[in-house]
């Protein structure tokens, strides 16, 4: 069957469909009653291993607001299974054993995302079912960094000291480890688009903890190779890199169909360094959501109108939607981006 609203993927390909079509990232969430009403009953581990339950959530937004793009419900970090690596959520991920030295990348084990992340796929399957035709599904995974930064870290950081130490002092060691991420991580959105996504997203979260130079010279080799093999499914491919407005100039050498811009950067000034022939997507603060309805309003118009000098524009946030917004705003933003 063909998809009911296709306005998500024609922006996508550089197409201008009858309005501006939004999702939001993390949308399917603790902002929401009826995911707090099925997280009350089973934990955020035990929720991503249930197909049913994921694709209930993925669906709950999609009917209370009309969004024009769904996607999974799953973590960055639920790869790590393929991994041999065990991380709590806390619901902040905790990681028992960080990743620190040779020895202890050497007792990681890479396998095969098919042989640990059935799981996922099952969810993928169970979300188009349950979303039957009416918006396209997106798929996603961490960039190699950001995934390698929880495993380092050993969760989230505010200096990213062990990751970087890594990089820095033994480039080979952390080149490996990359490298054998990245592997995997293609393994991974091979079978989500398999079980059936219709876009994927890459989220680089934490690249801005490196410099640009140490971004080009460690970390950009991993996430050309991912972009480029996982283009090969033919399904559209969205990066977005958070800390834009230092690392915008390389996410545009790669081969992404979208790219995601954070709100460090006007929307207008992204579009310039990227290059009017790009599809954006992008780039409302999450906290402009607690504004007054009709400051709410004017940004949000401000993005669309800004979105027009580009190929595509794709309308999100910057970055994840706060547990703490009221439900009611978002429903005020999806009316003001599709009538705008
Ligand atoms: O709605 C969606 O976007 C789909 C599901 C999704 C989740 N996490 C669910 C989730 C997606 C796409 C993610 C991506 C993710 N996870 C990222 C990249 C995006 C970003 O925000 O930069 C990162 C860095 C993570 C790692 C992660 N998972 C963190 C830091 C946390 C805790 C954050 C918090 O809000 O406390 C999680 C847990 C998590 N992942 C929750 C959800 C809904 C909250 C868990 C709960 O229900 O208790």
């Amino acid at each position: 069957m063909a998809l009911a609203n296709t306005t998500f993927l024609d922006a996508c390909a550089g197409r201008r469909p009858a309005h501006t079509p939004i999702w939001v990232m993390r949308q399917a969430g603790r902002y929401l009653p009826e995911y707090r009403a099925i997280r009350a009953k089973v934990s955020f581990e035990e929720l991503c291993h249930r197909p049913d339950l994921c694709a209930e959530v993925t669906r709950q937004p999609i009917d209370r607001f009309g969004l024009d793009a769904a996607i999974l419900f799953s973590d960055i970090l639920t790869v790590f299974d393929a991994m041999g690596a065990k991380v709590e959520f806390t619901p902040a991920p905790v990681v028992a054993e960080p990743v620190r030295s040779a020895a202890d990348v050497d007792r990681l084990r890479f396998g095969r995302a098919d042989d640990h992340l059935g799981y996922v796929y099952d969810a993928v399957t169970a979300c188009k079912k349950e979303l039957d035709d009416r918006v396209p599904l997106i798929g996603f995974c961490g960039a190699p960094f950001t995934t390698a930064s929880y495993l380092v870290e050993g969760g989230g950081s505010k200096e990213f000291m062990h990751i970087k130490r890594m990089a820095f002092a033994e480039p080979a060691l952390f080149g490996r480890l990359l490298e054998s991420i990245t592997t995997v991580l293609v393994d991974y959105l091979a079978g989500q688009v398999r079980a059936g996504v219709d876009a994927l997203q890459i989220f680089e979260s934490w690249g801005a903890a490196m410099s640009p130079a140490d971004y080009r010279e460690h970390v950009l080799p991993h996430l050309r190779r991912l972009v480029g093999e996982v283009k090969q499914h033919g399904v559209p491919v969205i990066l977005f890199v958070r800390g834009n407005a230092s690392l915008l100039e390389q996410a545009r050498e790669l081969d992404a169909d979208v790219l995601g811009i954070d709100w460090s950067i006007e929307l207008s000034r992204a579009i310039e360094v990227v290059g009017r022939d790009r599809v954006v997507q992008g780039n409302l603060d999450p906290i402009a959501l607690f504004a007054p309805p009709k400051q709410l309003e004017a940004r949000a118009r401000a993005i669309v109108a800004a979105g027009r000098e580009a190929r595509g524009h794709v309308f999100n946030l910057g970055h994840g939607i706060s547990r703490h917004t009221d439900p009611a705003a978002v429903a005020r933003l999806v009316e003001v981006v599709h009538g705008a």
